[in-house]
């Protein structure tokens, strides 16, 4: 076993999920259709035509999985909030119904002794919002601000840590150059644009929730990758650097109070829409960083290929998930060291990690899932080794809770620790939960009797 002992002894050990991919029941409540709800109902967009509106039914079956949490063990749980429930025209009507949902969850998360980590924005923008232009207009970001004073308002008095965005990379890259995310564009100025508004409403959020919990402790959630060149030629090395600045620096720079990378700026040759203020408004003093790790990323030079020019190549280690994404535990050592080092991190959360692997429920009624084991295993050892070396890791949030609704890969890729079957909803917790939970319970003895 990979040795963990220097992760420190306030350690968050936890688990994530996100609102469309767990929840179900679209209609409920006065919940109004999100970007994604249009997305997955386009035929052709989400494998097997899969789509959120049942999931994991998980608005209904919630305390059931909150006694998954605490069979796990879990000192934290980050979730995401609807904008839809919350405020189904996107700004406006507030709907008392919505917001209910994540009241109960809250109190019954507090009462577990469960701290609760919600994320205001994964993905699921209203679909009204989008009508009138999505994340390339400023309107969303103000919006968005909106809707975080809302559920502040409501959730401020019990809940102190919170996330504004969940990797607005996928918005911006996937959603609108891509087209692989709701809303499903293709387009480079509509997905620059898009960068820079959620960075925005990134920044307009903290101040409304700055505003209305004392005390809170904030977040974001970015998604990031170690971006190596595939041979040692110049340009490969030019391309690692595109794909870093892509993938890294356009993400992290202007929440650092260093302004868009020139590099990139000229690169995509978009004009960005600032005014007076805005950069210093998305560059608002934070408590914490989230990072998501998956993989890494080997990159040759594409020169007629998309931006950023750059061609993930398949990475040296032969192990892969059934995502295809190599495994690749020392990338988030890179990563936590990267954060700290030059950027400065003073917390560092890492708010998803895992793996999707094919689990079938044995004749034995188990799930047995060793790679995910070896997963979990490798990747907190990188956080222990990242602590070691100073970096100020704070939690790890397992990626995820429950099988879900993977996006355009719909529900064939299982990353859970529990696996759900989804004609019946039944639950099973897999063998790599157990042993998340025999860790976490380790962990716990040994601190404590440090004390
Ligand atoms: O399922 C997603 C999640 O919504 C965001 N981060 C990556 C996960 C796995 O692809």
């Amino acid at each position: 076993m990979n040795d963990l002992s220097a992760l420190p002894d306030d350690f968050v050990w936890a688990a994530a999920t996100a609102a469309y991919q767990i929840e179900g029941a679209v209609e409920e409540d006065g919940r109004s259709p999100s970007i994604w709800d249009t997305f997955s109902h386009t035929p052709g967009k989400v494998d097997n035509g899969d789509t959120g509106d049942i999931a994991c039914d998980h608005y209904h079956r919630w305390p059931e999985d909150l006694g998954l949490m605490d069979r796990l063990g879990l000192g934290a749980y980050r979730f995401s909030i609807a904008w839809p429930r919350v405020m189904p025209e996107g700004g406006g009507a507030v709907n008392p119904a919505g917001l209910a949902f994540y009241d109960r969850l809250t109190d019954a998360l507090l009462e577990a002794g469960i701290t609760p980590y919600p994320t205001l924005y994964h993905w699921d923008l209203p679909q009204a919002q989008q009508d009138r232009g999505g994340w390339p207009e400023r309107e969303t970001a103000e919006r968005f601000a909106e809707y975080a004073s809302v559920v502040a308002g409501a959730l401020g008095d019990r809940v102190t840590h919170w996330a504004t965005l969940n990797e607005p990379l996928c918005s911006a890259w996937i959603g609108h150059l891509e087209g692989k995310m709701a809303p499903g564009l293709t387009d480079l100025t509509a997905a620059v644009r898009a960068s820079y508004h959620l960075h925005l409403g990134h920044g307009l959020a903290v101040q409304a929730l700055r505003a209305a919990v004392p005390g809170a402790q904030i977040g974001i959630v970015n998604n990031l990758s170690p971006c190596e060149p595939a041979s040692d030629s110049d340009a490969d090395r030019a391309a690692a650097l595109r794909a870093d600045g892509h993938t890294n620096r356009w993400w992290l720079d202007p929440i650092h109070g260093r302004g868009y990378p020139e590099d990139m700026v000229k690169l995509y040759g978009v004009e960005l829409p600032v005014r007076a203020g805005d950069l210093e408004t998305i560059a608002a003093p934070l408590d914490w960083l989230g990072l998501n790790y998956y993989f890494r990323q080997v990159v040759a030079d594409d020169p007629t290929g998309p931006v950023p020019y750059a061609r993930q190549m398949p990475g040296p280690d032969p192990r892969r998930t059934a995502m295809d994404w190599e495994v690749h535990g020392e990338g988030l050592e890179t990563l936590l060291v990267r954060l700290s080092e030059e950027y400065g991190a003073q917390r560092v959360y890492v708010t998803e990690n895992g793996s999707a692997y094919q689990d079938t429920v044995g004749p034995d009624g188990e799930v047995h899932d060793p790679e995910r084991t070896a997963y979990l295993e490798e990747h907190l050892a990188a956080c222990a080794r990242a602590a070691a070396r100073g970096v100020p890791v704070a939690g790890y949030f397992a990626w995820s809770l429950l099988d879900n609704f993977e996006w355009a890969y719909g529900y064939d890729k299982r990353f859970g620790l529990v696996h759900v079957d989804y004609e019946t909803q039944r639950r099973t917790m897999k063998t790599s939960g157990r042993r998340y939970a025999e860790l976490i319970a380790a962990h716990r003895t040994r601190t404590r009797s440090a004390v």
